[in-house]
C-alpha cells in the first residue's frame, strides 16, 4: 500500500482549516479514522443494533456475535493466552483504573508499595495515588535521566518485599520513547513484583504480544488506534483477574443476584458491567488490521523516512530543546515533544494552526514530568503513518517562520 492510497481512507485528511490543507499532526492525542471503521461503526448502529447476550432474539444475537468476535480477535491479535483475559472497557483510563480498585483490593495492603515511572501520564498515576491514599500503602517514582530514559539501574533498589505491582508507560506519549518493557518485567517478577504496561501509544506502533512481553496487565485505548472513542481493552493474566474482585456491579457481572448476596460471573463477564460500547467495540478490529497494514512495506519504509527527518531537524536546530532523545532511531516513534527559545509553547501552536497545522501544547497530561525537565508545558507533534514527508517539510518550514514572528 502506498501513502496517497491510505490517505484516501481517512476522510478527514482532506478538511481544509482557515482555508488550507489540514496537516495533522496531533495523532497520539487522538488518532483519525479510516473507512472501515466508520463503516463498521454505522452497521453496527443502523443494521445490528442490539443489547448484548440478554435476548434470544435475531439482533441480540448478531450483535452479541460481533462483540465477542471482536474479543476472539483482540485475544489473537495479543496473543493472550484466553479469550477470558480480554476485558473490554471505555479506553486505557478505565482500564488502569479497573486495575487500581480490583488489584488493589485484592493484594495491596497498608505498607506495602507500588511504583510508577517519572515518565507517566496522569492516568497511570492518580488511580495509583488514590490506591495508596485508600490502602495506605506507600508511591515509589523510578526517575527518567536528562535524556529521557528510566534510570533502570535504580529499579533493583526501589523494588522491595514490600513491592506489589510496578505500572509502566510502553512509550512516553511525550518523551516517544520506547520502553524495555521485557527486560522491566524480568526484574520485577525476580522480586515477585506484578508489572502493569500502560500500551495507550505502544500498541499504535508495535505489534504487541503480551507473553512475549511477560507483563500482568497491558492497557490500551481504542481511540489511538484508529477505533471508535469509548472503546478500550485491558488484558489481564487470567490467574489475576480471577482472583480480583469486580470493579463495578450492575447487569450482566453477576451469576445470581439475592437479598441474601449475589454471585458473580465469571470472566470477563465480571469485569464487564452495565450496557457496553454494543457499536464501538467491534470497531477494534478494522482498526487493528489498519494498524498492522500500515506497519509494512512502503508505507512503513515512508514513515521511517519523516521520523528520520523531523528527529534531525529538531536536533540540529540550535533553538529547538528536544525531550526524549533516543540512542538510536529504533528506539523512539515519530513522537516529538520540544520547546523553542523564547518562544511559549501556545504562542507556537497558536501560530502553526492558522497554518493548518494541529499540533499539541501544554502539559500533555504528564505534570511531574514537566517539573522533572522545569518547564511548564511543550509543544508536540506526533506523526501517523499516513503523515506524508512533504507535510513533515511544510511543518518545519511554518514552525521556522512562527518562531521568526515571534522574535519579532
Ligand atoms: C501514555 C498514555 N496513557 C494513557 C492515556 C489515556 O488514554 P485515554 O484518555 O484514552 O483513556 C493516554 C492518552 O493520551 C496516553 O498517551
Amino acid at each position: 500500500m502506498q501513502v496517497e492510497k491510505i490517505r484516501q481512507e481517512f476522510p478527514e485528511l482532506g478538511e481544509r482549516v482557515y482555508g488550507k490543507p489540514l496537516v495533522y499532526l496531533d495523532n497520539a492525542a487522538t488518532s483519525q479514522r479510516p473507512l472501515a471503521v466508520v463503516r463498521k461503526w454505522t452497521e453496527m448502529s443502523t443494521k445490528v443494533n442490539s443489547n448484548l447476550h440478554r435476548a434470544v432474539h435475531h439482533l441480540a444475537a448478531l450483535a452479541t456475535e460481533e462483540y465477542e468476535s471482536t474479543r476472539d480477535y483482540v485475544r489473537d491479535y495479543l496473543n493472550a493466552e484466553s479469550r477470558e483475559e480480554i476485558i473490554f472497557t471505555a479506553g486505557a483510563t478505565a482500564s488502569i483504573n479497573l486495575v487500581a480498585f480490583s488489584f488493589g483490593e485484592a493484594f495491596v495492603r497498608a505498607g506495602d508499595e507500588i511504583i510508577v515511572t517519572e515518565a507517566e501520564h496522569h492516568s497511570n498515576i492518580v488511580p495509583w495515588q488514590m490506591l495508596c491514599e485508600r490502602k495506605g500503602a506507600t508511591l515509589k517514582v523510578l526517575p527518567v535521566d536528562d535524556r529521557g530514559h528510566l534510570c533502570l539501574d535504580l529499579l533493583p533498589i526501589l523494588l522491595t518485599n514490600r513491592t506489589r505491582i510496578l505500572c509502566v508507560t510502553h512509550i512516553s506519549n511525550v518523551l516517544g520513547l520506547v520502553n524495555p518493557i521485557r527486560e522491566i518485567v524480568r526484574i520485577c517478577h525476580e522480586r515477585g513484583c506484578k508489572v502493569l504496561v500502560d500500551g495507550a501509544q505502544g500498541i499504535v506502533h508495535e505489534r504487541v504480544d503480551v507473553r512475549a512481553l511477560d507483563c500482568d496487565f497491558y492497557a490500551f485505548s481504542g481511540h489511538k488506534v484508529y477505533a471508535a472513542p469509548g472503546t478500550g481493552v485491558l488484558y489481564g493474566r487470567r490467574e489475576l483477574l480471577e482472583q480480583m474482585p469486580p470493579y463495578q456491579g450492575g447487569g450482566e457481572m453477576i451469576g445470581t443476584v439475592r437479598w441474601t448476596g449475589t454471585s458473580y460471573a465469571p470472566l470477563p463477564q465480571k469485569f464487564e458491567a452495565g450496557t457496553q460500547n454494543i457499536s464501538g467495540t467491534p470497531t477494534l478490529r478494522p482498526a487493528l488490521e489498519m494498524a498492522e497494514a500500515m506497519r509494512a512495506g512502503e508505507v512503513q519504509a515512508a514513515f521511517d523516512s519523516v521520523k528520520l527527518f523531523i528527529l534531525n531537524k529538531l536536533q540540529e536546530n540550535t533553538k529547538v530543546r528536544l525531550y526524549g532523545i533516543p540512542d538510536s532511531p529504533e528506539e523512539k516513534i515519530p513522537l516529538f515533544s520540544f520547546s523553542v527559545e523564547h518562544s511559549h509553547h501556545a504562542d507556537v501552536a497558536l501560530i502553526l494552526d492558522k497554518m493548518g497545522i494541529a499540533v499539541r501544547s501544554g502539559q500533555m497530561c504528564a505534570e511531574p514530568l514537566m517539573d522533572r525537565f522545569g518547564v511548564t508545558g511543550m509543544l508536540r507533534v506526533s506523526f501517523a503513518p499516513y503523515n506524508t514527508l512533504e507535510e513533515a517539510e511544510y511543518f518545519m518550514k511554518s514552525l521556522e517562520r512562527a518562531v521568526k514572528m515571534l522574535e519579532g
